[in-house]
């Protein structure tokens, strides 16, 4: 497994579990020593797995000669809004340094159509001076949901396209160790566009409810309501739900991948920018609306008032805060003057772009109702609403995670 984050790890793990010999590298050593000492670092897998699954740690890739499958889950993030392959490039590199004649190679990171082949590829033959044809390569996308406690590696189909019918045949046997369906296309680009296809998919529909959610309030509709009534319609309807804007390592960074392949034929994909502009702006719509109502209400200006901020991992039950929205807003307070605290049971500290180093603080009766103002911006389960509900002068809840009424508010 090259590259031990919150892909590459739970991979290793499911697969070591299975009873593979795995071996784990990453160029991060000081991830390579907490893993060697059974820390997993990592919310889907707890120690005591990481400890039990058994699976050898190592910076060194010539650790990884006799492994006769390797598979690439490294970053793929943007550079000043551009793909950056660089991680996969190097990690191609090193493979190539250890690759031998009838080994496979998959590419997990999420990417544009054609990387396996035109970049991945071209690294492995230059590197290990094999020909194309004496080893095999396809690309599998992670589907992985972190702190989704239903859907995992093991009852999530597995999409797996080969550069030929041999190395998606490889690449099925390899993913039938651990999941239960290897669905498998024709080939390496149409496995590559179908996570992005599902992720931009997401994108835009998170976009569509974010902007209905901004002028459902000036038209006084509860759209998490008409969602819900939606929802019943058995056929043609998926429910998606509004929120302070989209956060993680995908959702954000995915769909400028296509976008960016796309421009390269001459158009622009206007789904995508139109969506990105939308999802970018809601921070700042958050922002504005608790200065409405604090204006309306206590009659408070945002700066002069103190506002304690629910949550700020990009999403529910992880402590990822990767382009989270949620540190967005805080951000925007606090440039706006506001005194910004925070509370997130997976966080325990983060510091904003000017440097403000910021310590989660305890949920209690006291710091909730000491703050003019709490925004609701990631529901995480273990925090206590009722308690929030109890304490709270003025809530602010961008996910209609709480009963509206009293002092709570929607977005
Ligand atoms: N996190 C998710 O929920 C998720 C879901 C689906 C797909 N993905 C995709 O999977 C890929 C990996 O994402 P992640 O969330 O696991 O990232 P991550 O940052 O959690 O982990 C990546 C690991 O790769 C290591 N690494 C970097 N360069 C390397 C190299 N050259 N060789 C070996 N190791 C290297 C890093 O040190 C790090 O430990 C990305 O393309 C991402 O878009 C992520």
């Amino acid at each position: 497994m090259i590259g031990l984050g919150y892909v590459g790890l739970p991979l290793a793990v499911a697969l070591a579990e299975g009873g593979a010999p795995v071996i784990g590298f990453d160029v991060d050593a000081a991830r390579v020593a907490a893993l060697a000492a059974g820390r997993s670092g990592i919310e889907d897998i707890d120690d005591a797995q990481l400890v039990a699954a058994g699976g050898r740690f190592t910076a060194d890739i010539r650790d990884a000669a006799d492994c006769t499958a390797y598979v690439i889950c490294v970053p793929t993030p943007l550079r000043d809004g551009l793909p950056d392959l660089s991680a996969v490039e190097s990690a191609s590199r090193a493979v190539a340094t250890v690759l031998a004649p009838g080994d496979l190679v998959v590419l997990e990171s999420t990417t544009y159509p054609g990387t396996t082949e035109e970049v991945v590829l071209p690294l492995l033959i230059a590197g290990s001076g094999l020909r194309s044809e004496e080893f095999l390569l396809a690309y599998s996308p992670e589907r992985i949901d972190p702190g989704n406690p239903t859907w995992g590696i093991t009852n999530t189909p597995k999409v797996v396209g080969g550069r030929d019918a041999a190395s998606t045949k490889a690449a099925v046997t390899l993913y039938e160790q651990v999941t239960s369906t290897v669905v498998a296309v024709s080939g390496t680009r149409e496995a590559e566009m179908a996570k992005l296809l599902e992720n931009t998919f997401r994108h835009i529909n998170i976009a569509l409810v974010n902007e209905m959610a901004v002028f459902c309030r000036q038209l006084d509709i509860d759209l998490w309501e008409v969602i819900a009534a939606a929802s019943t319609k058995p056929f043609g309807f998926m429910p998606f739900l509004p929120g302070p804007g989209v956060g993680g390592h995908c959702i954000p960074v995915d769909p400028s991948y296509l976008s960016w392949r796309v421009k390269k034929l001459g158009y622009s994909f206007r789904f995508v920018e139109l969506a990105q502009e939308i999802n970018a702006r809601m921070p700042s719509y958050v922002v504005s609306r608790l200065a409405d109502l604090l204006n309306e209400g206590p009659g408070l200006a945002l700066s002069r008032t103190s506002v304690l901020c629910l949550g700020a991992a990009y999403k529910p039950d992880v402590s990822d805060c990767r382009e989270s929205p949620a540190v967005d807003v805080m951000q925007r307070l606090a440039l706006k003057g506001a005194a910004v605290s925070f509370h997130d049971p997976h966080v325990p500290s983060l510091v904003l772009e000017d440097g403000t180093a910021l310590t989660s603080v305890e949920l209690s009766d006291e710091t909730l109702a000491a703050a003019d103002a709490v925004v609701v911006l990631t529901p995480h389960a273990q925090i206590d609403w009722e308690r929030v509900v109890g304490a709270a002068r003025l809530v602010l809840d961008t996910r209609g995670t709480l009963p509206v009424g009293g002092a709570v508010h929607r977005l």
